[in-house]
């Protein structure tokens, strides 16, 4: 059974038609009944098999309508995460599985689904990012075995080669270079074993190791899905006579606003009618169900071009969310920081701060209020060197991580590691309700700065800062080196603060004009002094980020040891150049470059006296509070990237190679 499009862009075919299979970058398939056995005949190269990470995103739903249209909607929602390669399967009402798997983005996938409709009521779906391996239609979930077993999996089986092995021995042919297929043929062995699909599910978890989010149907069971959690994120939504299962909420918030939020180990089975969930120890739990906070417009662009842009408009109204409740016209509301906050700020004489990306960038920020503010002495390191080195933990040492989706593998291990090396107590400052940093430290605060879609995150570092100049206010209070006087100010300040970014934002026109300079480039250098060199940092990997230039960022002191070399006219450098005490330092750093030809564009205070000139331009900007400057200069750091990227046409919402949320190591 074959039938394809001229073009080549979409070929329905069956599942063992080989050629089509490999030249089409879709597949919609209908899985024979004798697959066992056929793949028993077929040559497949094993020592292709490589090791894969992923962090994708997982859709699953069972109902009494056709499942295709929401699934493909899902998807679409959980795109930011991971954009390689999509699939999905569902089971129709005469119990048979199709398949539409597509290389690329879900655009292409739902474009075939369009052409050639499947239906029926119960089916599962998958966005892929892979770090290893190849995307390829092949590689793409979900992954079959037998005539009736689909899987989908988000996360990594580290013992998927004894275990591809052992199948192998028992007759399986694999066809993809997943990892994750071993869990189809894994659930296929245990099934034919005897017992359930729940049983078979069972057995077959208990024989990986790794991390995973995994949902697996049977067709022959047609109207169930089970589904695993280890590692990985899993929610249920729950419908009226249908339910649901996605790696994130806001894959279901087009069917559902109520949510039960599985817990590590956790295998929940679900039905039309039903749902059941099983703990590590294999216990029925129940969960309590949630309510979504999410807003029901967080998927929709509005009137943006990008999400990164809404994202960045949505600053000032993120803040004011952020401040909410935790700020009084003169004082920081300790008791708003969480149940015991206070008790752990006044033993505190440390704080260790572990982030990644961007968020260590906040973190960087901080340090800077956290000892010249707060008088507490702070480390700030990369999760991912953290948890590998041999440290020492300070005394009364208080760990913060900080994560716009509280799922970034390298920052939740990191905590888990400083969980049992002996830190005071933990706290994470993070933007996802529910996630794993949020669920695993003593004290979760959240940013409220709503669903960040770009995979360039903006409002959550801006959220992140105002939340940890909140903590440094209420630390240095608790230690009595903030003053009521001081406390005012930076309340003051803090109340201002949408305001300014209001300010800051309407420089966007101008911001897009002086993008043009930059688009030819294939390299920026950022400078900064003090906490406006994270800022620089920031800037920096905003720039690289969305618009493929390479940008650097120094602490501007710094030029003159090595970096000074790379300046001639074919370098912009950007400097964030507020009026505090290290301008003239600062001004002397922007006449090295100026000496060299170097072509400078200078965010300035209003205040600080800059004249623009040959090879420089000054972009004055309005006076800010100086504590709350930070906050204030990145913004058109963002607007800019955000400039250039769109002038070089680059996916700005998905750049290549990265995803949103880095549930892998
Ligand atoms: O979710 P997290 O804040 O833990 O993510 C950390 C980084 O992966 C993230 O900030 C990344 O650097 C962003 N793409 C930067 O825009």
């Amino acid at each position: 059974m074959s039938q394809g499009r001229s073009n080549g862009k979409f070929i329905l075919t069956n599942y063992f038609n080989k050629k089509l299979h490999y030249l089409s970058p879709i597949m919609i398939s209908t899985v024979p009944q004798n697959l066992l056995l056929q793949n028993r005949h077929r040559g497949v190269q094993y020592s292709q098999l490589n090791t894969e990470k992923f962090m994708c995103g997982i859709v699953g739903a069972v109902a009494q309508r056709d499942v295709a249209e929401i699934l493909i909607e899902g998807l679409r929602r959980l795109e930011y995460r991971g954009y390689d390669s999509a699939g999905l399967a569902v089971i129709n009402d005469q119990h048979q599985l199709n398949r539409l798997r597509s290389l690329g983005k879900v655009q292409v996938l739902s474009d075939a689904l369009d052409a050639q409709p499947i239906t029926g009521g119960t089916g599962i779906a998958h966005t892929r990012w892979a770090t290893h391996g190849e995307p390829s239609e092949n590689n793409a979930h979900p992954h079959i075995s037998g005539e009736h077993i689909a899987v989908v999996h988000n996360g990594i089986i580290e013992n998927h080669e004894s275990l591809h092995n052992t199948l192998v021995q028992r007759g399986y042919i694999f066809t993809s270079k997943t990892d994750s297929e071993v869990i189809a043929h894994l659930v296929h062995w245990e099934l034919a074993q005897g017992d359930s699909l729940l049983e078979a599910f069972q057995r077959t978890i208990k024989q990986l190791e790794g991390a995973y989010g995994t949902v697996v149907l049977d067709r022959r069971d047609p109207e169930r899905l089970i589904a695993a959690r280890s590692g990985s994120p899993l929610v249920i939504g729950l419908g009226i006579g249908e339910n649901f299962f996605a790696s994130d909420q806001l894959a279901l918030l087009h069917v559902t606003r109520r949510f039960l939020f599985l817990e590590e180990g956790d295998i929940a089975e679900i039905t039309r009618r039903n749902i059941y969930i099983h703990d590590v120890e294999g216990m029925l739990v129940e969960r309590n169900v949630q309510e979504s906070t999410v807003k029901h417009d967080a998927a929709d662009k509005g009137p943006y071009r990008h999400y990164m842009q809404k994202e960045i408009f949505e600053q000032p109204k993120a803040i004011i969310s952020t401040l909410e409740g935790r700020i009084n016209a003169n004082s920081v509301l300790i008791e708003s920081l969480g149940h015991g906050a206070k008790k752990i700020f006044q033993k505190a004489e440390h704080i260790q701060i572990i982030a990644c990306g961007t968020s260590y960038n906040a973190g960087m920020v901080a340090r800077y209020w956290f000892e010249s503010t707060a008088g507490v002495s702070c480390d700030v390191e990369i999760a991912s060197e953290f948890r590998y080195r041999t440290f020492v933990t300070r005394s009364n040492s208080l760990l913060i991580t900080l994560s716009q989706s509280g799922e970034t593998a390298d920052t939740l291990a990191a905590l888990r590691l400083a969980k049992k090396r002996g830190f005071m107590a933990t706290m994470t400052v993070c933007n996802a309700a529910g996630s794993s940093l949020v669920r695993e430290s003593d004290i979760a605060i959240m940013t409220r700065a709503g669903t960040e879609i770009s995979v360039a995150s903006t409002k959550a570092f801006t959220t992140q800062l105002t939340v940890l100049l909140i903590m440094v206010t209420a630390l240095g209070k608790q230690k009595g080196t903030v003053s009521a006087k001081k406390e005012a100010e930076i309340i003051r300040a803090l109340h201002l603060l949408p305001a300014h970014i209001e300010q800051a934002l309407m420089f966007d026109k101008r911001i897009e004009v002086l993008a043009e300079g930059f688009a030819d480039k294939q390299h920026a250098l950022f400078l900064g002094r003090g906490e406006f060199y994270p800022i620089a940092i920031e800037a920096s990997l905003k720039l690289k980020e969305i618009s493929y230039i390479h940008a650097e960022a120094y602490a501007a002191g710094e030029l003159k040891h090595g970096p000074l070399a790379l300046i001639d006219a074919n370098m912009p450098v950007i400097v964030i150049a507020p009026n505090n005490e290290l301008l003239e330092k600062l001004k002397s750093n922007i006449e090295e470059v100026r000496a060299r030809g170097g072509q400078l564009y200078v965010f300035a205070d209003e205040s600080a006296g800059f004249q623009a000139s040959q090879g420089m331009t000054i972009i004055t900007m309005p006076h800010v509070e100086e504590i709350c400057a930070p906050i204030f200069y990145i913004i058109s750091m963002q607007l800019l990237s955000y400039h250039v990227a769109l002038i070089k046409g680059t996916d700005v919402d998905q750049p290549r190679n990265l995803a949103k949320a880095v549930t892998v190591e």
